[in-house]
């Protein structure tokens, strides 16, 4: 067991409509900084509110949550859960996609949770089931950068 593998996951808005550019710019952005940091997770991008897990070691981890929160494209950055994992539950996504358009109709994340003013969220739970899902797809929902 690592203690300093952290885990944060949080919630904003965004300010404009979100188009494909801005997702892909920032996806990039994540590509070319997180494995340079150990970092890895997810990016859920559903009616205008980003929802993004993401785990590493703790300094850089933070020092990449300080840089997207003040990230003028979003705005309500808040912070649901935090805290050590024992392991990744993304080991190969530097930053994946999670897209919202083929999420189970069923179960935690059907309730989509996290789109609530104030979530009241149990983050392992939903973060596995992001997990499971993300596998059950086979990563495809990783958007292609170039
Ligand atoms: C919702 C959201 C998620 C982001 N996720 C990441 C991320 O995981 N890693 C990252 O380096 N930048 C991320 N960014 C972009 C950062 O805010 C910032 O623009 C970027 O890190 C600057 O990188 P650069 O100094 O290489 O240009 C995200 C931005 C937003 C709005």
């Amino acid at each position: 067991m690592s203690a300093d593998l952290f885990f944060l996951l949080y919630r904003s808005t965004a300010r404009r409509p979100l188009d494909r550019a801005t997702v892909t710019d920032i996806l990039a952005a994540s590509l070319h900084n997180n494995p340079r940091d150990g970092v890895t997770g997810f990016l859920h991008v559903d009616r205008g509110c980003f929802l993004q897990y993401l785990e590493g070691p703790r300094a850089p981890l933070l020092r990449i949550a300080t840089r997207i929160n003040k990230d003028r494209r979003h705005t309500d950055f808040r912070i649901l859960a935090e805290g050590t994992i024992d392991e990744r539950f993304f080991p190969d996504w530097d930053m994946g996609q999670i897209a919202s358009e083929n999420l189970p109709t069923d179960g935690l994340l059907a309730e989509r949770s996290w789109l609530r003013s104030e979530p009241d969220i149990d983050p392992l739970p939903l973060i596995r089931a992001f997990a499971a899902h993300a596998n059950r797809q086979d990563g495809l929902d990783i958007a292609p950068i170039d």
